[in-house]
């Protein structure tokens, strides 16, 4: 490793030096301030407040029954989401609308044959009930359900992939086994999907969740849906058609669950799929080869290893035209580019070395949000990408919500490590250095050799488990 990560540095001022060197616009506060700081402000939507800026993440756990239900697994973590302190809880994890969308056999979803609305609803009151007995009331928490179809990366048996996609890739085809275009999702397949979403919308509201989140990031359908610039038909091509499942999908929702709140996660910025490379390192590789560059949203058609901003933008234009008041913002895919998704020193066992200071990716996300939110100010933003900066993350998170720059904070792998760190942060508690995550992707290699997800290196509850044996023997072998 060629850099320092945040954790080798033993005082604020070192890390904000480092910071500074990566992203000389950005910035750091050298002191907390507590619940009486930026991060401790409740934030007004039409109708309702949320108590503070911390939002969680949806993270899964690869920990579903075969029925698509709740595991005890799922439950804990859903308590750690609900005694964190934060206020906003951004889908609790991916929960796939029908049984051929799932990413795995063991992801939640929407399945007619069981009581899905019952385990959902079983989830969010224990998110409740924690809130609670960790002494917060619970009228100024805000909770959603993020609904998915996996699309591309759909794996929802022991048979391996079964893609479903939007459009033929030059690279991503091959890498999950499609080979004609018979894993192509029809007009009338996808018009047959729109009603699955209400569904699941509509298991949500009858749960009492505050939201549904229809899901626009990480490689699956609807964001693959956004770059279907080669599709044609009414899903592809033009922005316009590029966004109508997303549109028809949101007011269909409306039409029929008029209580529910809408929101959207989206992958904003993309970059072309990156391989191992030179000692193993990532890389974009082949890009030239597929220029002007038509396979994404979000992404340069002159030069696929940058980001473009221009339709994202529109995007986010459009949802303030529809009325939709909160987006999460994400980069990418934990597939295809890793390293800019979730930011590491350590790369999960199907990635590669970072190609440069994880650092970079961290300022890439928050300066992403920056631009779209001065672009777009009628929206609220959720940030991502926070975890990598470690104990400095409450620093860098302070000072990002203090400018005005990001109204909440998400966290996602620091909350498997660490889920009372809002808490400690608001109360003007030290960071617990030891419950801090060091990105050594367990939660990812694990799901990726069909163990479940779980902080394997620091939550006692997996670090003692026979499948934490496993996983270090899956990450001894060779290559
Ligand atoms: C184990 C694991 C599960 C995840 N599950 C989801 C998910 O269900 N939905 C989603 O939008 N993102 C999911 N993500 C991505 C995270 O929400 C988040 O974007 C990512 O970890 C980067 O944020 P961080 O730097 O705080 O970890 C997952 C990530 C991990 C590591």
């Amino acid at each position: 490793m060629e850099f320092k990560t945040p954790g080798q540095h033993k005082r604020v001022e070192d890390f904000a030096a480092h910071w500074k060197l990566i992203a000389p616009e950005l910035g750091c506060d050298l002191e907390l301030e507590g619940g009486s700081g930026p991060l401790g402000q409740a934030f007004e939507l039409p109708g309702r407040t949320i108590g503070n800026r911390w939002a969680i993440h949806p993270m899964e756990g690869w920990d579903g029954t075969p029925d698509g239900l709740p595991s005890e697994n799922t439950l804990r973590r859903w308590q750690r989401f609900g005694m964190s302190g934060a206020k906003l809880i951004w889908g609790g994890e991916a929960v796939a609308v029908s049984a051929d969308g799932r990413a795995n056999p063991n992801q939640l979803y929407l399945n007619p044959k069981a009581d899905s609305a019952a385990g959902l609803a079983l989830l969010r009151e224990t998110l409740l009930s924690a809130h609670v007995s960790s002494g917060m009331e619970t009228k100024d928490l805000y909770i959603g359900l993020q609904l998915t179809h996996s699309g591309r990366f759909a794996r929802p048996g022991a048979a391996g992939p079964q893609p479903r996609i939007a459009y033929r890739h030059p690279v991503l085809d091959a890498r999950v086994g499609v080979d004609s275009d018979a894993a192509l999702l029809s007009d009338a397949e996808l018009d047959d999907l729109i009603e699955l979403y209400v569904a699941g919308a509509r298991a949500a509201a009858s749960a009492g969740y505050d939201f549904v989140d229809v899901k626009c990031c990480h490689g699956y359908l609807l964001h693959e849906l956004l770059g279907a610039k080669t599709r044609g038909g009414p899903y592809g091509g033009s922005f316009e058609n590029r966004t109508r499942f997303f549109r028809r999908t949101v007011s269909a929702i409306r039409a029929e669950c008029p209580g529910l709140d809408v929101v959207v996660r989206v992958s904003i910025g993309d970059l072309h799929p990156f391989s191992p490379g030179a000692e193993h390192r990532g890389e974009p590789l082949g890009w030239r080869e597929h220029l002007p560059y038509r396979f994404g949203f979000g992404v340069s058609e002159e030069d696929p290893r940058e980001i473009d901003l221009g339709e994202s933008i529109e995007f986010l234009r459009m949802l303030s035209d529809h009325d939709i008041r909160l987006v999460n913002l994400t980069l990418g895919s934990p597939y295809y580019n890793p390293h800019l998704q979730r930011p590491a020193a350590y790369p999960p066992s199907d990635g590669y070395q970072p190609p440069e200071d994880p650092l970079h990716q961290v300022a890439e996300h928050i300066r992403v949000v920056r631009q779209c939110r001065s672009a777009v100010p009628e929206l609220a933003y959720v940030g991502t990408g926070y975890t990598y900066l470690q104990e400095w993350l409450p620093n860098v998170a302070q000072h990002e919500v203090g400018a005005g720059h990001v109204d909440f904070v998400g966290l996602g792998r620091m909350v498997l490590s660490y889920p009372d760190l809002p808490r400690d942060v608001l109360s003007g508690e030290r960071i617990a250095r030891k419950k801090v995550c060091r990105t050594f992707s367990d939660c990812t290699t694990g799901p990726r050799n069909g163990l479940p997800s779980g902080c394997y290196p620091l939550d006692e509850h997996y670090k003692k488990t026979p499948d934490a044996k496993t996983l270090k023997q899956i990450k001894e072998q060779p290559g």
